[in-house]
């Protein structure tokens, strides 16, 4: 049954596309999964994860003054939907030996409303 289930959402994540995602959605998964390890606020101070003001497109590790794991400051490739959705599906499979102690997002729809929130914040 998982088999058939799996592709299926996969299937739904991708045709949803990015007109279609719900920006308050995602901001409540913000809120409530990431909040408390980060912030999303131009200029504000770092917490306990980088702020994440203009993550999306950045190169990963850049957030300036905060102090990453080795592994994500050296991953290479500008943060896109394909290298966000994987890293939080699951962050240490994505990126082995990052300190984001986060278990990761199974829903791929959760993930896409996330991502599309993340996109907001320029
Ligand atoms: C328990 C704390 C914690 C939680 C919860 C958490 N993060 Fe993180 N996050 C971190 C830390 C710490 C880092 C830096 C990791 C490193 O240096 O390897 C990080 C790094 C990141 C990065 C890379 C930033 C960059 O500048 O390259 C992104 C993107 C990110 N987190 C997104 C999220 C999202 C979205 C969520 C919610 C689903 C989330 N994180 C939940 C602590 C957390």
């Amino acid at each position: 049954m998982k088999k058939l289930i799996f592709p299926f959402l996969a299937l739904l994540a991708g045709a949803a596309g990015a007109a279609e995602c719900n920006l308050d959605k995602g901001q409540k998964t913000f809120a409530n999964k990431c909040g408390i390890c980060h912030v999303a606020v131009a200029g504000a101070p770092h917490t306990v994860g980088p702020n994440l003001h203009g993550v999306y497109g950045r190169e990963p590790g850049k957030a300036d003054g905060f102090n990453y794991s080795a592994a994500l400051a050296a991953k290479q490739g500008a943060w896109d939907e394909t290298r966000l959705d994987a890293f939080l599906t699951s962050p240490n499979t994505a990126v082995p030996g990052t300190a984001m102690p986060f278990q990761g997002l199974k829903s791929p729809v959760e993930r896409q409303n996330l991502i599309c929130f993340l996109q907001t914040l320029k």
